[in-house]
């Protein structure tokens, strides 16, 4: 139930009062968890509001996807058991022969998926280089590219796509253009505005950001043809996601753009004070006004530019898995989008098939105190032997 107040609000406030539901049964602030898999029909046998079994629809999965539908300004949104679910819905929507253009550095959990499952599948796949308006142009073939893929910010590159740019090629070409937001979320970027036809999210990461969910989300612009087919496919599969899950991620929203605005400044702060430090040959961050993309990014990322950068140390993979092995405060793991701050070296999780660069660690930064984690990462680089 939501509030009756005519109000217009703002992104943040929607997320900090979960949309401004009340249970209507209690009137509590915190609207509950929907366990029951099953819906009793009422006396003439009809269900209540279409409502029988979870898999179609379960109350607490409806109040997220309508809480990011508002705040990703779409038209309608689905909640998946995980990122590479709500991925691969959008893709297994297609048809055997039908073709799908990425960036070569797109998560590479996609990358594997697109190359092994998707080929298998019958799909047709162009891989490019992320941002290359020029290069996503020249591999759209007319009528049977069905979508364009873009993930930005890419990581762990930072590569930024100008989403309004790549929107108008593919719309052109008659194509659907999906946006991986997850290292933007709705706070600092919305694709949907410009242009994009669908938003796709790793739920896991910053919209729930306690490191404690595995869940996806799609947000689309509109109710079309392939919309309908990746609703089908949701219910027909079953990769939904468990009303437990959708209420932790409820929960993680109502502090999203707190978390995310700290984030975005601290990671700010750390790409700064790093630039041009000895023992470093690069500080990748789109945020940094001598990186490739900012023009692009200032333009389409507002208020911020997200919590992950990447460093490249002077010495190669030795002297990266020493400052990796060296900190203090940066946990060694995997994933992003957690309140605390992750180290990575990233060619190490993705394995003999990655492209990353071997001196490379991304960093995912948390909430904790800047100075905390500048000074951990630099005594984590005077340790290394160059
Ligand atoms: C940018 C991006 N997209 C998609 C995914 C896949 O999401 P999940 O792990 O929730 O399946 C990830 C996971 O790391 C990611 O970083």
């Amino acid at each position: 139930m939501s509030k009756n107040n005519e109000y217009k609000r703002h992104p943040s406030t929607l997320a900090a009062q979960a949309n401004g539901w009340l249970d209507p049964s209690t009137n509590a602030v915190i609207p509950s968890i929907h366990p029951s898999t099953t819906y009793a029909r009422d006396s003439d046998y009809e269900l209540v509001d279409g409502r029988g079994y979870t898999r179609d629809e379960n109350p607490t999965y409806l109040q997220v996807e309508s809480l990011l539908n508002k705040l990703e300004g779409g038209k309608e949104a689905l909640l998946f058991a995980s990122g590479m679910a709500a991925a691969t819905a959008i893709l297994l929507s297609l048809k055997p022969g039908d073709h799908v253009v990425a960036p070569s550095d797109v998560y590479f959990g996609l990358r594997s998926w697109l190359k092994k499952v998707g080929i298998r599948w019958g799909l047709k796949i162009d891989f490019v280089e992320a941002g290359n308006l020029g290069a996503i142009s020249e591999s759209i073939i007319h009528g049977v590219t069905k979508i364009v893929w873009i993930e930005t910010p890419c990581n762990p590159m930072c590569t930024i796509t100008d989403i309004r740019a790549v929107a108008d090629i593919t719309h052109t070409a008659g194509a659907k253009l999906v946006v991986d937001s997850t290292l933007a979320t709705p706070v600092l970027t919305q694709p949907l505005s410009l242009g994009a036809d669908i938003v796709m999210h790793s739920a896991t990461k910053y919209l729930n950001g306690h490191s404690d969910v595995l869940a996806g989300a799609l947000i689309t612009a509109g109710d079309d043809e392939l919309w309908k087919r990746i609703s089908d496919l949701r219910y027909q599969n079953g990769g939904v996601l468990g009303p437990f899950e959708s209420w932790l991620l409820l929960r993680g929203i109502r502090t999203l753009f707190l978390r995310v605005e700290r984030s975005s400044s601290t990671a700010l702060s750390i790409a700064n004070y790093f630039t041009g430090n000895s023992r470093l040959t690069e500080v990748l961050y789109p945020g940094l006004k001598n990186h490739k993309d900012y023009k692009v990014a200032a333009q389409q990322m507002i208020g911020g530019f997200g919590g992950v950068l990447s460093i490249r140390i002077k010495g190669g993979r030795n002297a990266a898995l020493s400052v990796a092995k060296s900190v203090k405060i940066f946990v060694p793991a995997t994933s992003l989008g957690g309140v605390e701050s992750l180290i990575e070296h990233r060619s190490t999780v993705e394995g003999l098939e990655s492209s990353v660069p071997d001196d490379l660690l991304r960093l995912s930064v948390g909430i904790e105190d800047p100075n905390d984690l500048i000074a951990d990462i630099d005594q984590a680089l005077s340790n290394i032997q160059i």
